[in-house]
């Protein structure tokens, strides 16, 4: 049997770096909220015209490098989790796919917002260790920016632009990298604590007009912070059981990147020192289905992965959908 293992890791952020100070002249905001309530200090946003598939499709190109191969390499699948493609229809996928010169490859988007990374990289695993690809592209990108309402002030200072991409390949039971089991769920009765309410089929179905805010991206924040921790919480937990890890055996935990107090409240509820969390929100706020790549590349840049450890990576989003995956740390670098 094939197993999915990770072989190279890129990202890309926008360059434009948006401060908690800038935020505070735009909205009735201020640093200090936003430090203390989510952690987060600056965020990228993209350039006016640059759009998801432009950020994919960078950092495609860099977690190809990273595995040592080049645009047009031998990719059979590029999966694409993203809650902003570049249109309603067709998917961004197929498009970032050509432009890497992966001809013939298979592409999808995947829509399970924050999660979408975890969902995208289980999808991927399945289609190597079933034989039907040897090699396949996973690509988290976001344009939060073009989605955020310029009148609501808790959504706008939480979200950030950006894409991290990984490479798995065909490998062996016992290589670095190798992805050991999954655990999805979803709960759809919470389909309204975040959520785009107008522009698809329900609200033009209905014949009625949309208020121009129903166009912009909405969360309750206070009942999704509670769902954050308590399923990121049940499903690591559940996947720690399914492969046999005990919490104490994970090197590190990589969660998504939804706010630091999540992030800290899941560590401990796993009873890990939250020094073995990942953080970077605080350089990148939450970049949703590129959150848990941009994590890891920062953290392995940093070297603070050592080949082989056992890896945790946990999320939770809109839908509301959750995943978790375990992995060994491969020996690669990140571009
Ligand atoms: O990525 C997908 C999953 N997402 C998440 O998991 C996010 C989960 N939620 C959160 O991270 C937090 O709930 C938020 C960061 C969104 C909000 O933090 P909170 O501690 O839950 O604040 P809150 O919503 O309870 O609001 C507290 C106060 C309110 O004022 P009053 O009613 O106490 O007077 C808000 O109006 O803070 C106010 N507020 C703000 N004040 C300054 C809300 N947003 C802001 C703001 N600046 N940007």
């Amino acid at each position: 049997m094939p197993y999915a293992v990770l072989q190279g890791l890129g990202t890309y952020l926008p360059t434009r770096r948006v401060t908690n100070d800038e935020l505070a002249g735009l909205f009735d905001t201020s640093d200090e909220w936003i430090t203390t309530r989510t952690g987060i200090k600056e965020r990228c946003w993209a350039e006016p015209g640059q759009s998801t598939g432009d950020l994919a499709t960078e950092a495609g190109r860099r977690a190809l490098k990273s595995a040592g191969l080049d645009d047009g390499a031998d990719v059979g699948l590029l999966v694409v989790a993203t809650t902003t493609p570049d249109h309603p229809c067709p998917g961004t996928a197929p498009d970032v796919a050509a432009r890497l010169g992966l001809a013939n490859a298979a592409a999808y988007d995947i829509s399970a917002v924050c999660s979408g990374f975890v969902y995208a990289l289980e999808a991927a695993a399945n289609a190597i260790q079933a034989g039907r690809v040897e090699r396949a592209l996973v690509i988290g990108a976001e344009t939060y920016s073009t989605i955020l309402s310029p009148n609501d002030r808790t959504t706008s200072v939480i979200f950030g632009d950006g894409a991290g991409a990984v490479v798995l390949s065909c490998g062996a039971a016992d290589e670095p990298g190798r992805l050991l089991g999954f655990d999805l769920g979803s709960d759809g009765t919470g389909k309204d604590l975040i959520q785009i309410p107008a522009g698809g089929s329900r609200q033009r179905g209905s014949g009625l007009a949309a208020a121009e805010d129903d166009y912009y991206f909405t969360m309750q924040g206070k009942k999704v912070f509670a769902h954050a921790v308590h399923r990121m919480s049940d499903s690591s937990l559940a996947l720690l059981k399914s492969v046999g890890w005990t919490p104490d055996q994970v090197g590190h935990l990589v969660g998504h990147q939804a706010n630091l107090r999540i992030l800290r409240a899941v560590a401990e509820q796993l009873g890990l020192d939250t020094d073995r969390a990942v953080t970077n929100i605080e350089k990148v706020g939450n970049t949703s289905a590129a959150s848990i790549p941009l994590a890891l590349a920062d953290a392995a840049a940093a070297g603070a992965f050592q080949p082989g450890e056992r890896m945790l990576l946990t999320a939770f989003g809109g839908g509301l959908t959750w995943g978790s995956a375990a992995l060994t740390w491969p020996d690669i670098t990140p571009v």
